[in-house]
């Protein structure tokens, strides 16, 4: 009897959470704000060979993923908004991090892009949109394509990072941590993106293998420490939900004499052969032959170094989920792990690169997760960065746009409050049957 009448309790809520108009306003009162921190090319072991306290602690205070897969190709544009999107890269269109005009034969870097809407609107809408469009406000402070606008919309709030912004000062760094807490207890925000360009950049330049990178993980380890002592300060703690991640991992750059390096420029006639190509940019690269020189060079770049892999823009392997839309060229190359794809000399500037195939290790990368709605000391198992997207979704209780992602692969690092909201469809989907047991 007690049971039934819990139920029939539980029905009667619900029902009325259903039906009335005030119910979604109400329902998003219970949902708390979002911050997603992301570290770039933060390879998945990085604090493993390296005093973290910090991470350690957040480790036992929240979710710790083994690791995480992000989606090919391993660069920081598309992947970070994959990320943001719930979206494949050939879905959203965000290709690489270079923007490119086949036509003007035009190239852009990578912080040139960031305001350019061009390059990043492709009728994929990323997560700050919708969640405006759902009555949410956001921000994004230097998260890669918050610059840009998406159907005619802009981020209500967005910092572009400058051409000379520096990537590792560290009392920057604390301050752009003091103007998110801000954005959070003075202006109301819901949800905001933070990005930081380390490890990435000393990755590049130093290699990961190197006293230099155990040092910036360092920094960032005390970032992490100033990060949580801030959202204790600005009394956020049962409000704010952190997911701290990143877009790639990075690895040692080989050279000679090592190993015979990929130059294809040995083996190919640019002049005669190549219309336009993005290589000499890390473990992949993509060539438009001239009219009529497709198979010329596919045949002849196939065989011609062990440790490159060569494809028809239709034959790339369909694991990547890369190769659909229309801004990828008809040849794709990537190199083994450590190769990188030269096209006329190599730069011998990146000690470390990444790029490369997401299936290895190298190239994986971390996945932290703390505040009210998250489990503590939970260890989850590994997972592809798609599946973000609908977890901040629930978590923000915005309505995701179809995507790839799938709640099912992370819902288990939620606690039991958070994860209620999972089962209200369920209930609701089970009421008639409820109902009909009471009734008896
Ligand atoms: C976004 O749209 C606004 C208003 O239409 C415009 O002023 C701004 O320049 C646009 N920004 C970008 C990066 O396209
Ligand atoms: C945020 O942007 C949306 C448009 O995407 C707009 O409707 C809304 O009014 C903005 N909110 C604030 C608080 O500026
Ligand atoms: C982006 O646009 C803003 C505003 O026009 C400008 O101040 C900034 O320099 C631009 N940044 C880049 C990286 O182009
Ligand atoms: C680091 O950032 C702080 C705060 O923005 C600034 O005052 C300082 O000059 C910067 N240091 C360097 C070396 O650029
Ligand atoms: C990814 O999701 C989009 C939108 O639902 C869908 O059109 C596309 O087919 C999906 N891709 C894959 C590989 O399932
Ligand atoms: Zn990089």
């Amino acid at each position: 009897m007690k049971m039934q009448n819990s139920l029939t309790l539980k029905v009667i809520i619900l029902t009325a959470v259903a039906s009335s108009p005030i119910a979604r306003n109400e329902r998003q009162e219970h949902f708390h704000k979002l911050l997603l921190i992301s570290f770039d090319g933060f390879r998945w072991n990085y604090d493993q060979d390296v005093n973290t306290p910090n991470m350690d602690t957040l480790a036992k205070e929240g979710v710790k993923a083994k690791y995480i897969t992000p989606p090919f190709v391993t660069m920081t544009s598309p992947s970070h908004f994959t990320t943001i999107t719930g979206r494949w890269i050939e879905d959203h269109g965000v290709i690489h991090n270079m923007m490119f005009n086949t036509e003007t034969l035009r190239k852009y870097s990578h912080k040139a892009t960031q305001n350019k809407t061009e390059w990043w609107d492709n009728q994929v809408l990323p997560l700050w949109i919708t969640a405006q469009n759902q009555g949410k406000k956001t921000a994004s402070f230097h998260y890669p394509g918050g610059g840009a606008n998406y159907s005619g919309q802009a981020v209500n709030r967005s910092l572009v990072e400058a051409f000379d912004h520096p990537d590792s000062n560290e009392t920057e760094w604390r301050e752009n941590i003091d103007i998110v807490m801000n954005w959070f207890t003075k202006e109301d925000f819901d949800f905001v993106t933070l990005y930081y360009g380390e490890p990435d950049n000393i990755g590049h330049k130093f290699g990961p293998e190197t006293e230099n990178r155990k040092a910036i993980i360092q920094q960032i380890d005390r970032t992490i420490g100033y990060l949580r002592a801030a959202i204790e300060k600005y009394g956020l703690s049962n409000t704010l939900n952190v997911i701290i991640t990143s877009d790639h991992g990075m690895t040692t750059v080989k050279k000679k004499p090592n190993v015979k390096e990929i130059l294809l420029i040995n083996y190919i006639k640019f002049s005669d052969l190549v219309k336009f190509d993005i290589l000499d940019y890390g473990g992949f690269g993509m060539i438009l032959p001239k009219p009529g020189k497709e198979e010329e060079i596919y045949q002849v770049l196939k065989s011609a170094h062990p440790n490159l892999k060569v494809y028809k823009r239709e034959e790339f392997p369909e694991r990547f989920h890369y190769s659909k839309h229309e801004r990828i060229l008809p040849i794709l190359l990537y190199g083994d792990p450590g190769y990188s794809v030269n096209g006329r000399f190599i730069l011998y500037v990146n000690k470390g690169d990444h790029g490369f195939d997401n299936e290895d290790m190298d190239m994986k990368t971390i996945f932290r997760a703390f505040g009210p709605d998250f489990k503590k000391g939970y260890l989850a198992e590994p997972f592809d960065s798609i599946h973000i997207y609908p977890l901040m979704c629930h978590l923000l209780g915005v309505q995701p746009e179809p995507n790839n992602g799938s709640l099912a692969l992370t819902q288990d690092m939620l606690n039991s409050a958070a994860s209620k909201n999972l089962l209200l469809p369920i209930l609701v989907g089970s009421t008639i049957v409820v109902q009909l047991l009471i009734c008896i």
